[in-house]
């Protein structure tokens, strides 16, 4: 349920009107002497972003105006809730279907506030549902966007991987599904030997979660997501400034439940799968080091250039599981490297892919829905960085070049040719923008939605 949004109470709400400079001229014509005074007088032009209160005769709050981009997105609308004063509005005017979903939309994601360790500051204003938007999909949206920020921007102390675990347990209840949590020397026990090495330094152990949904017989779909509670780095340690955003090192797997979430409210004719590996990547005495060589679930066996790039090294156990039963698709969200956000900044996650019409269908989807993302090569001659001396392959590449690509052909030795999308992300806002609250943030979780709700149907 969205709390800021409303079905009843159009009578009583005020109107907001969208303006587009275009129409901005003619509209003022028809208006009324004392409504063309105030807003020529405010200077209000109907500008991008620009809101200007207009009160009746009898003072009260009467009307909002506000100026949108011919282009304008979700987020133009994501500011107001937080802007306007409290009380319920309604859209007047003729916006298209599609306008009103993301005006919906943006309202609901910029209704978010982190609350878990104090109130939220300020008043939410509140919007009577748009006519033509899809309430069940924005709903979905926003609850699943909202879920992946919670999940983020709970500090590692209070989101460990038993409290990931947790989480997957409550989505799978409210779902149905079922979801089975091997912990700890299970790992072992059951082979899942890379997930183990990396998580076992940490009092916090280390496990594997699968949350399972939908009738067993219908096309398979499995997602992955790192679930990094804490990346120190391990014996590689980060310096302070590289670790201070490590809580949000299980962004993977916070996009996946949301995905999972959406999935499963929407019905998808899927049998889904979620493997997510939750560890703590700790230092202690039993800690992984460099050159130590781990074996893993495929039986390919790594060489451990550096701890730090241990998100791979734990996804390569839970994609060769993927594999296991023979998935339609296999799709992973991961933190994964410091690399993609040097090539493409912290607002667009880095796609790889092996299946060149499944990259682009996604990327129109992504434009579609406002959630973009931008594709980089599984560059082959690059390979050959990934040798090791000792072993089967090296976690890492000793060059200082493509580091995003590089752990993405890393991933790609245990997805085989399964069709698979791989999401190299920040999950995180390093700035405040209107709806974009700095901190956890979902990135692409939508746009892989939009891509399966049209694949699978
Ligand atoms: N979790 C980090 C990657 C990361 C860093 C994501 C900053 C987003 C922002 C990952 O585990 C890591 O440390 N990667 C290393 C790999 C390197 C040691 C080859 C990196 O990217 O520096
Ligand atoms: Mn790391
Ligand atoms: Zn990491």
């Amino acid at each position: 349920m969205l709390k800021y949004l409303m079905t009843a109470g159009e009578k009583t709400a005020v109107p907001i009107t969208p303006l587009r400079k275009a129409e901005w001229g003619r509209w003022l014509e028809q208006q009324s002497g004392p409504l063309k005074q105030w807003v020529k007088s405010t200077g209000f032009e109907a500008a991008p972003g620009s809101v200007r209160l207009v009160a009746g005769s009898n003072g009260a709050l009467e009307r909002v105006l506000i100026g949108l981009d011919d282009d304008s997105s979700l987020w133009d609308w994501a500011g107001l809730p937080g802007r306007l004063p409290e009380g319920t509005y309604i859209i007047q005017g003729d916006l298209d279907p599609d306008s009103e979903q993301q005006a919906a939309l943006g309202w609901a994601l910029g209704t978010y506030s982190f609350e878990q360790y104090r109130e939220k500051e300020g008043t939410t204003a509140t919007l009577v549902w748009p006519k033509g938007s899809d309430r069940a999909q924005v709903e979905r949206e926003a609850e699943a966007t909202f879920l992946v920020r919670d999940l983020i921007n709970t500090p590692a102390s209070d989101m460990g991987p038993e409290q990931l675990g947790l989480a997957a347990m409550r989505l799978a209840k409210e779902h149905r599904a079922n979801c089975h949590i091997l912990v700890g020397d299970g790992l072992l026990k059951a082979n899942y030997p890379a997930i183990h090495a990396v998580g076992r330094a940490s009092s916090r152990e280390p496990r594997l979660i699968d949350l399972q949904w939908g009738d067993g017989n219908a096309r398979k779909l499995t997602l992955a997501g790192k679930g990094v509670c804490f990346d120190t780095g391990g014996l590689d340690l980060k310096s302070a400034a590289n670790m201070r955003v490590m809580k949000k090192d299980m962004g993977g797997a916070a996009h996946v439940l949301g995905l999972a979430g959406m999935i499963m409210s929407a019905g998808l004719p899927v049998r889904l799968r979620v493997l997510i590996p939750a560890v703590e990547n700790s230092v202690s005495g039993n800690a992984l080091r460099p050159l130590d060589v781990v074996s893993t679930r495929k039986g390919l066996t790594v060489e451990i250039g550096n701890t730090d790039a241990e998100g791979r090294v734990v996804l390569a156990d839970a994609l060769a599981e993927a594999t296991g039963d023979e998935p339609e698709l296999i799709v992973d969200f991961a933190t994964l490297t410091g690399a993609a956000r040097v090539a493409l900044g912290p607002e667009l996650p880095a796609l790889y892919s092996n299946d060149d019409a499944l990259a682009e269908a996604l990327l129109r989807h992504g434009a579609a829905v406002n959630d973009p993302l931008w594709r980089l090569p599984l560059w082959k001659p690059y390979r050959k960085q990934l040798e090791s001396k000792v072993a089967k392959l090296n976690n890492v590449s000793m060059s200082p070049y493509a580091g995003s690509i590089t752990a993405a052909l890393f991933l790609e030795e245990f997805v085989g040719s399964v069709p698979w999308l791989h999401l190299d992300l920040m999950g995180w806002n390093t700035e405040t923008r209107p709806g974009r609250p700095e901190g956890g943030e979902a990135q692409g979780m939508r746009a892989v939605f939009a891509l399966l709700a049209e694949r699978f149907q």
